[in-house]
């Protein structure tokens, strides 16, 4: 066994995604050591903290730890940028909750100082390292649906959020940068490019349902005052070109009840169907030429079920190990782009040529055994 020194780890914002990251990442992935949690609230870092085992801390006191090497970022999306800034001029690597900031140009300069100051920064989402979306990889690789041709992204999901309990919660869902685009589609997003590799440009229209509204749950303490939507589409369809000349077609709205999702990829010899990207694991199908049926495919991977956190275990490997993530920076500066890009279209009638590109992470290897890496190491 080889001499590995697990990664001293904080998480910083212990709302609910944090339940699930500090069960995976205290629980399970011990690549990483998590020794603290902290939370502008502290009754709720307090709670984390003891159902964890972990230490209650401050901000403050994470970062001037010389002894924590990678801050988790699970704060809400507006905090991300400055929570993320903070963590880096303190001289730690960082995994943030999507999006890296709530302007392509804050997520931009985040990126750079990262790099100068020799950092890794990776960003949520991790879902395209589960079990289905790398079968789905190996099954485009292979060639098995021949030649890429086509996606389609097709997501609806209800945000009417002036019906929700509390006022300050999803806040990401109604400001500028933020919207079910950027807080859903980056699952689908994430997984085209981790598939296809980069969007050459994008294309699109987007619009605002109702920009102003009442909060209208009784028990919600805003209950009556109005609320906006400030800049913040919640409609949009668009389309991208990728640069290997897929072209996907993408609808995306957050202001209607029920109406499904889908979301598919099509080659020359068949078509994948690789259902809701926000999950590890699920139902992967595929319809190849000559069939005239589905059939379910078997996952080849590890990590079908909820194993958020896994992309800051993969990054703790990579520190270790001295590769790149495989949620790697350029990825979610480029999604992040492409999906700024589909609403910038709109507002100036024009299509937008990303600036930036990325190569597609390295897959895991197929089979069922968790952290093959780990397993190499240890
Ligand atoms: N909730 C989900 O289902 C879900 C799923 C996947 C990803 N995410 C992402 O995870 C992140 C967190 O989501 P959530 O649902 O847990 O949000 P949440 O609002 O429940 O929790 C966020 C927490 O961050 C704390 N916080 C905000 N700014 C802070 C700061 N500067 N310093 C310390 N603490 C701060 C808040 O007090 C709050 O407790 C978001 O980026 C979200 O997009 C959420």
């Amino acid at each position: 066994m080889k001499d590995f020194k697990p990664v001293r780890t904080a998480v910083i914002g212990c709302g609910m995604i944090s339940k699930i990251y500090l069960e995976n990442c205290v629980r399970q992935f011990h690549v990483l050591d998590v020794v603290g949690v902290s939370d502008l609230v502290p009754e709720r870092s307090a709670a984390r903290a003891a159902e964890f085992g972990v230490r209650q801390m401050t901000n403050e006191e994470i970062l001037s730890d010389p002894s924590i090497e990678l801050v988790i970022n699970l704060t809400y999306p507006v905090s991300h940028y400055q929570v993320t800034k903070a963590a880096l001029l303190a001289g730690k690597h960082v995994h943030t909750e999507k999006m890296m900031a709530t302007t392509f140009e804050q997520a931009k300069e985040l990126y750079d100082l990262a790099k100068q100051k020799g950092l890794y920064l990776t960003a949520a989402p991790d879902t395209f390292l589960g079990a289905r979306l790398q079968t789905a990889r190996q099954v485009l690789d292979s060639g098995l649906i021949g030649k890429p041709l086509a996606a389609n992204i097709a997501l609806s999901r209800c945000y009417r959020h002036n019906e929700w309990k509390k006022e300050e919660e999803k806040r990401f869902a109604f400001c500028p940068g933020g919207g079910i685009l950027n807080d859903v589609g980056c699952y689908y997003l994430t997984a085209l490019v981790s598939m296809l590799g980069s969007i050459e440009r994008v294309c699109g229209f987007s619009s605002t349902w109702e920009p102003a509204r009442p909060f209208l749950n009784p028990e919600n303490p805003a209950y009556g005052k109005m609320m906006t939507y400030e800049d913040c589409p919640n409609n949009y369809a668009g389309a991208l070109q990728f640069e290997n000349g897929v072209l996907c077609g993408l609808t995306v709205t957050s202001e209607t009840y029920g109406g499904g999702s889908s979301f598919m990829l099509y080659g020359t010899q068949g078509t994948l169907w690789l259902d809701d990207p926000n999950n590890f694991g699920g139902p992967l199908e595929i319809e190849l030429k000559g069939s005239r049926e589905k059939i379910a495919l078997p996952l080849t991977h590890a990590y079908d079920t909820n194993s958020r956190g896994l992309g800051a275990a993969d990054l703790a490997y990579a520190i270790r190990n001295g590769r790149a993530p495989r949620c790697l920076p350029e990825m979610a500066l480029h999604t992040f782009e492409a999906s700024c890009g589909v609403v910038k279209s709109g507002m100036e009638n024009t299509t937008v040529r990303l600036t930036t590109r990325t190569e597609r992470p390295a897959p895991f290897e197929p089979g069922h055994t968790e952290y093959p890496e780990a397993v190499m190491d240890l």
